[in-house]
């Protein structure tokens, strides 16, 4: 089976048990199931496999060089938000042809490498930025390719945090400005326009707002190409969500799919999509070990109830520095042990080491009965966990491990002490 599943040997990633992980290389670490990041990426690619499209998967979202060389064997290209990112693709076997480039605040240095590689896109987010794209261009006697990124004034995201498409966001031009910068941008050889992307937001789980994102950057297409302005894709971004609590409600890729191509409409421009939480998040899995356990009062923090006492705080090995989607979002991730005990259940905040009281995984769980020592997974980490760490409280990045059916590897070592203090006087 692909994926995290349990049989009497405890929580299993494919075929290998997530003990005999933890016993080799230790904890915190985290897991990767290569079978069902295949299986996912086929899903979305097949839902719209109707239409012509690209699917450039965001390595923002789980940037580890393993991953994104997986995605690319798959026949995915690559989304990069950064140099760092492009020098991923690169790394990973990316051609710049395949590779389009994001960001808010592109630096010389960043387009100059953009334009030098020549990639497939270079999304600009202003006018200002296409004109130093441009006067770059010139300086090196090249054509560039570049998209006009949009904001639809959308809103939707499950969170302000990662809300983009709102007109008071700082992502995007207005579809007014975006149209003059278009018809500006036709009228110089150093540019060559790829097309228009847009991208309002993550974790999105209705079709809706991106039915009308994608609609409006379809008009736009259309209005200008009837003055002769031509190109070659819509780029719709990314941002479908997965269910991170049982029973979730969720758009499946198929009703996503329907929704994109029924806004797009007739046009033939090919789609490009930029996903990345969907295809990686659940194949991946945070594995922890219980540090201490302590008695949990009640106490006058907000959302504190009568039917929290008694309860326990079960300190574990991993927190925010491994995972801060909970202390950041407000995130809820799936906790559970590797081996569950037997006896009555426990109510628990799961709680990480650090010293912050938002180092909180999980906020008043009920969980089967846990020891010092056991084995805890948190799921659904693949996207946003291992890419947003830190070294807070100066702790060594975690590892990471690549499972593949029966076999698995590390694709990422566990930091030293001396990785994280090498660049220290
Ligand atoms: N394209 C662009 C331009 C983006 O900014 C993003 C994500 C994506 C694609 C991929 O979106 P996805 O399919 O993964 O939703 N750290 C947050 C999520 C931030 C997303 C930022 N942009 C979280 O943990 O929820």
């Amino acid at each position: 089976m692909a994926g995290f599943w349990s049989d009497q040997r405890g929580l299993l990633c494919d075929d290998v048990p997530l003990a005999e992980i933890a016993a080799e290389v230790g904890t915190p670490v985290h897991v990767y199931s290569a079978p069902l990041i295949r299986e996912r990426f086929r899903a979305l690619d097949s839902a719209f496999a109707g239409r012509s499209h690209r699917l450039h998967y965001a390595i923002k979202a789980n940037s580890t060089t393993a991953v994104v060389r997986e995605l690319r064997s798959l026949g995915a290209r690559a989304d990069a938000n950064s140099g760092g990112e492009i020098e991923v693709a690169l790394r990973a076997g990316f051609t710049p042809d395949q590779i389009v480039f994001t960001g808010v605040g592109k630096t010389r240095g960043e387009l100059e490498r953009a334009v030098d590689l020549g990639l497939a896109a270079i999304n600009a987010e202003s006018p200002g930025e296409v004109d130093r794209i441009a006067a770059i261009a010139h300086a090196k006697g090249t054509v560039a390719n570049v998209a006009v990124r949009v904001n639809p004034d959308v809103v939707a995201g499950a969170h302000p945090h990662i809300s983009t498409g709102t007109a008071s966001t700082k992502f995007g031009m207005s579809i007014p400005d975006a149209a003059a910068m278009l018809r500006d941008m036709a009228r110089r050889p150093v540019l060559r326009i790829a097309g228009l992307h847009v991208h309002i937001g993550s974790q999105i789980t209705d079709a809706g707002p991106f039915a009308a994102a994608v609609q409006a950057i379809a008009d736009l297409a259309r209005v200008v190409g009837t003055e002769g302005i031509r190109m070659r894709h819509l780029d719709i971004g990314g941002g479908l969500g997965v269910a991170y609590q049982p029973g979730e409600k969720v758009l499946d890729v198929e009703a996503y799919a329907a929704a994109v191509i029924g806004a797009v409409g007739d046009t033939d421009l090919e789609l490009v999509l930029e996903p990345g939480r969907w295809i990686v998040g659940p194949a991946g899995a945070l594995l922890t070990q219980v540090v201490d356990l302590k008695t949990r009062a009640r106490g006058s923090f907000p959302g504190d109830t009568e039917e929290m006492t008694p309860g326990l705080f079960v300190i574990v090995d991993a927190g925010m520095t491994e995972l801060i989607r909970p202390a950041f979002y407000g995130a809820y991730h799936g906790i559970e042990p590797v081996a569950p005990r037997a006896g009555a259940p426990i109510r628990a905040d799961v709680v990480g080491p650090i010293c912050e009281t938002s180092d909180t995984l999980g906020r008043d769980r009920e969980l089967p009965p846990v020891e010092v020592g056991d084995l805890m997974v948190v799921r659904d980490t693949g996207a946003y966990g291992a890419v947003m760490a830190s070294n807070y409280n100066r702790r060594p990045a975690a590892a990471e491990v690549m499972v593949d059916g029966g076999t698995w590897r590390v694709v990422r070592r566990r930091q030293t002490i001396d990785d994280m203090l090498q660049w220290d006087e």
